[in-house]
């Protein structure tokens, strides 16, 4: 499933016009910043209004949570799924506060993603270099806690993409086999349709965006500035149509079940 970052109504809608279009659930998720630009008790309602009038299943999901409180209260104010990022943590201990978070979670019928390695990159209030998944390190992880899904890191950067950022499917291979297990990979945006497919193939299951959505929204703002448009309304509806054509193309890609889309 495509899981693709919010902060306002209008890229909310841009996510929702998406999936119906495309008849496709997807994950629409909220970072700590977000939530912090937009207010917790604002997204949840917005997101509550936004979905009764959508046909497709929209789970609002927190992103990168790192504030264990804040996972706490999202789990209990109604997010269909929530993630905790103790990806910075010694791994004993992102065991110990993810099996804790995790069964809070399932005892509240919400879906629990975890984080094991390190994505590299910068992306609101996540930043790391790249620590890359140890397999063994990921079977431990998973038995323990038993998350619902696991964030790896093989090479995927959160941010802006540039040169020399290979994705590693040889470890992921090595990860699936070894714990058999639905897989979350971060960082993707401007990857190139293989990517995404091979990964795919190679049991990830939630696919997360974020960067290239801002870098279209923005793109639309500025167009419609550029065409000397002063209707707030009208320009935040051209950036949002324009958000909205790289999801399509993303919930297209990750659908299609050929290996070249
Ligand atoms: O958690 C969010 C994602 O990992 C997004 O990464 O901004 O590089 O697309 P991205
Ligand atoms: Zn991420």
């Amino acid at each position: 499933m495509g899981a693709f970052n919010f902060y306002n109504l209008e890229s909310l809608k841009s996510i929702t016009k998406s999936a119906d279009i495309k008849e496709k659930p997807v994950f629409a998720m909220v970072s700590e910043k977000a939530i912090e630009y937009a207010g917790l008790e604002e997204i949840i309602e917005l997101t509550k209004a936004v979905k009764l009038k959508t046909k497709v299943d929209i789970y609002l999901h927190l992103d990168h949570g790192k504030d264990i409180e804040l996972v706490k209260r999202c789990i209990k104010m109604g997010f269909d799924s929530v993630m905790f990022d103790g990806s910075a943590l010694p791994i004993d201990q992102n065991i110990i506060i993810s099996k804790d978070l995790c069964r809070i979670a399932h005892r509240n019928g919400v879906v629990f993603e975890a984080e094991i390695g390190r994505v590299g990159g910068k992306e609101d209030k996540v930043s790391s270099a790249i620590f890359k998944t140890d397999p063994r390190d990921a079977q431990k992880f998973f038995e323990e806690v038993k998350p619902d899904m696991l964030a790896v890191a093989i090479g995927n950067v959160h941010g802006p993409i540039t040169a020399n950022e290979e994705l590693d499917f040889t470890l992921l291979a090595k990860i699936q086999d070894t714990i058999k297990a639905p897989l979350v990979l971060h960082g993707c945006s401007n990857r190139l349709p293989r990517e995404y497919k091979v990964a795919i193939s190679q049991g990830i299951v939630k696919i997360n965006i974020d960067t290239e959505l801002r870098q279209a929204f923005v793109r639309g703002v500025s167009t419609a500035i550029k065409k000397k448009i002063s209707d707030p309304r009208e320009i935040l509806t051209i950036a949002s149509d324009e958000m909205s054509e790289d999801i399509k193309e993303k919930i297209e890609i990750f659908s299609c079940e050929k290996l070249n889309c």
